[in-house]
């Protein structure tokens, strides 16, 4: 029996306890992703629609790439696993090596895991350890943002702001949020980057007037929230959060598990928007999700620090038996050479253009509130029904995937990530085909 005859419908729902699914909706409709090919998805009732998520944000490179399958299997004849805990398996060290090249500057050291959660919760623990070493043992807090997502581990929830994944688990870490910047009254269809908002950064200075500089490790930001509802940074929030954590001696991690490998046209938020954190971490499109792996890059003050410690043991101990598994840096490497020899890295500054218009494009249809498009991120904002708020972001999603295209809704937004093969005729399609769905959302 191939392990493909284990891809006909399931009868039997109730074994797999589903990742952030309602389950009672599902049964009610199940929906069964059966293949997968370039920018498309096929399912078990063999409709085909396009994949205006990448996904979950993570197949930037478009669905099963030949390459990057051929060295997942080309490893696994030669070395299914071997742990890096006091030794070391080469291809590792060979593709960190490379990785770094492409991250900005001083970011010359990857720890790697297995995913985004593990990435935030790793690099939230090198802050506070790292500012311990400093001799700052009591800069233990740890400041997130409104809105924001973080994985799901008790690190990366502490500092989320997305109030319904935080109130089932209970206290947390001491933690603050600044405000998020999501401000529709002002800038509602803004093209690119929104204009209003920038001294929304200095609600830093307030949290650090509250708890005292002396208390705060890091403060972790996405760039660009995306499971938030694709939020943007204000031109200039960046910047000016970058200044306010210089003054205090703060930690400044970008989370980049979204909008690293190329979402934003470069290899970072970091780089795109000429701002450049301590921490960047990273997952998802690290192996165009072939195999989950996710990478925290850090810089060399804290590498240093770190290595430089008079204990003979492990500088860090943290780890996971899989970080740097053989099989995720053989995806990686293909992944990177996909993303190298088909500019696919700056591909989405390319198609920004036709992205943002068509993307502004719908602004005048019904229940449209806003649009945020930038690169190849965005996101379509309906007025919520006042009975039921997230009925009309629900009704569009099915409607799309009617009409031949899969994009989620978070809340009453549809969000929208293709993958960055995306052709300017396939962006028309996208955009074409969500004005023809709101027509039947009421
Ligand atoms: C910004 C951000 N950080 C962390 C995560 C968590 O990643 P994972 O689901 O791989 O744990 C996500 C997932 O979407 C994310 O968007």
């Amino acid at each position: 029996m191939s392990i493909l005859d284990h891809n006909l419908v399931p009868e039997n729902l109730d074994s797999f306890w589903m990742p952030f699914t309602s389950h009672r909706q599902f049964k009610n409709n199940p929906r069964f992703i059966v293949a997968a090919d370039g920018m498309y998805y096929e399912d078990s009732n063999g409709h085909q629609v396009l994949d205006g998520a990448a996904g979950l944000w993570c197949v930037n490179a478009g669905h099963r790439r030949e390459t990057i399958n051929k060295a997942i299997s080309d490893q696994l004849s030669r070395l299914d696993f071997a742990h890096n805990f006091n030794t070391g398996h080469p291809l590792a060290f060979h593709y960190a090596e490379r990785l770094v090249r492409h991250f900005p500057d001083p970011l010359n050291h990857v720890f790697f895991t297995n995913s985004g959660s593990e990435s935030v919760d790793t690099a939230l623990k090198i802050a506070i350890a790292y500012q311990k070493l400093k001799g700052h043992g009591a800069k233990q807090r740890l400041i997130g943002r409104e809105k924001a997502y973080h994985g799901m581990g008790f690190g990366g929830l502490s500092v989320s702001g997305l109030v319904k994944n935080r109130s089932p688990f209970g206290n947390l870490l001491p933690a603050g949020h600044l405000r998020h910047t999501l401000d529709i009254k002002r800038n509602a269809f803004s093209p690119g980057l929104p204009p209003h908002g920038a001294q929304l950064a200095e609600d830093l200075v307030r949290l650090v007037a509250l708890y005292g500089a002396d208390t705060i490790a890091a403060v972790i930001v996405e760039p660009i929230s995306g499971a938030g509802g694709v939020i943007m940074p204000p031109n200039g929030y960046l910047q000016r959060l970058r200044e306010i954590c210089d003054q205090h001696s703060i930690l400044l991690i970008f989370d980049e598990v979204v909008t690293a490998f190329g979402r934003l046209g470069a290899m970072t938020a970091a780089e795109r928007f000429g701002v450049t954190p301590d921490i960047i971490t990273t997952a998802k499109g690290i192996t165009n999700a072939t195999v989950p792996m996710g990478g925290v890059f850090v810089s060399d003050e804290i590498y240093e620090t770190f290595m430089s410690t008079p204990d003979a043991g492990p500088e860090l101990s943290h780890g996971y038996t899989y970080s740097g598994h053989p099989l995720a840096c053989a995806a990686g490497m293909a992944t990177l050479s996909i993303y190298e020899d088909e500019g696919l890295l700056t591909r989405a500054q390319g198609l920004q253009d036709h992205w943002v218009s068509s993307a502004l494009g719908l602004r005048d249809h019904r229940h449209v509130i806003d649009v945020r498009a930038f690169a190849l991120i965005g996101a379509i904002e309906l007025a919520p029904n006042p009975d039921e708020p997230m009925r009309r972001g629900a009704a569009l999603s099915a409607a799309c995937y009617e009409r031949g295209l899969w994009a989620r809704n978070i809340g009453d937004a549809l969000v929208l990530s293709p993958p960055l093969i995306v052709t300017e005729a396939q962006i028309t399609e996208i955009f074409d085909v969500i004005a023809d769905a709101l027509e039947v959302v009421d």
